[in-house]
């Protein structure tokens, strides 16, 4: 059978750089067995002949209506597939969903009858609000970085930008390539409606933020960007954690020194 990526070499391109992402997140250690989820908007790459193209799988609510989503393609990675097999087969491992024009439904067109992942409602949720404000912003990727959500489980580091400050302060290149810091969610259900309530909340001040006690979520340019930004915070999360290992507390940087970087670098905050 003919994949929908031949002949389509920009949208080729975008589904070869999340199977990049998943094989690094496989690499790292963050997606034992299905663990994660990538989602990108790929509207803009389809074509007529993609439009025309009749559903493979039946019409399945999306459990919320997202009226900016009308008419809109994602490539989604399939619930219960693993990123090492996503790594090396993309169209076996998730599909490209069409969102119908009730807003709250969608059908699957290809490659392959793959259902879409259980965090469905988080993704879509955020792609709806990244095109009702305009963003350049593709990607979305949820992940389960060890160390971050090691953090997550001590109240401590939960407050408002406890763990943002202690993560930029670990190395100057987390504030200046993460430069809206962590935003922290309370523990909710995996794949709830309450869940992706609270991440798209909190997406309106943060790029990434951790979900308690399961993971990260990050949204960006494309899977690669989504993916840079929780590399850099999970970078200094090993910073943190291993000086403690080795028996101390870290210093950090100080504040001036990090007032200085956001200067340096015309950072937001
Ligand atoms: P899926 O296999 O449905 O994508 O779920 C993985 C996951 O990490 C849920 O939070
Ligand atoms: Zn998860």
């Amino acid at each position: 059978m003919k994949s929908i990526l031949e002949g389509r070499p920009a949208l080729k391109q975008e589904v070869d750089k999340v199977a990049e992402v998943a094989g690094y997140l496989w690499q790292n250690g963050w997606a034992e067995r299905n663990g994660g989820n990538i989602t990108i908007n790929i509207t803009e790459l389809v074509d007529d002949d993609i439009r025309k193209l009749s559903p493979i799988g039946p019409v399945t609510p999306i459990g919320v209506t997202l009226p900016h989503l009308r008419g809109g393609y994602f490539y989604c990675k399939g619930t219960n597939k693993r990123m090492r097999d996503l790594a090396r087969k993309p169209m076996e491992n998730g599909s490209i969903i069409r969102i119908l024009d009730d807003c709250a439904s969608y059908e699957i067109i290809a490659d392959n009858v793959v259902k879409p992942t259980s965090e469905l409602p988080s993704h879509l949720m955020v792609h709806n609000r990244l095109i009702e404000t305009g963003s350049p912003y593709r990607a979305t990727v949820h992940t389960h970085p060890i160390e971050l959500i090691a953090m997550s489980h001590n109240r401590r580091y939960m407050g408002k930008d406890v763990l943002t400050n202690i993560l930029w302060s670990m190395i100057p290149e987390t504030k200046a390539f993460c430069p809206l810091g962590l935003g922290i969610i309370p523990y909710e259900l995996p794949g709830s409606v309450q869940l992706a309530e609270a991440t798209l909340r909190e997406l309106e001040e943060y790029d990434v933020v951790l979900w308690e006690k399961h993971g990260v979520f990050a949204k960006g340019l494309d899977a690669m960007d989504a993916f840079d930004q929780i590399d850099v915070l999970s970078k200094s999360a090993k910073i943190y954690i291993n000086s403690k290992c080795m028996g101390f507390e870290p210093d950090g940087m100080s504040q001036e020194q990090l007032k200085e970087m956001s200067v340096a670098f015309n950072l937001p905050k």
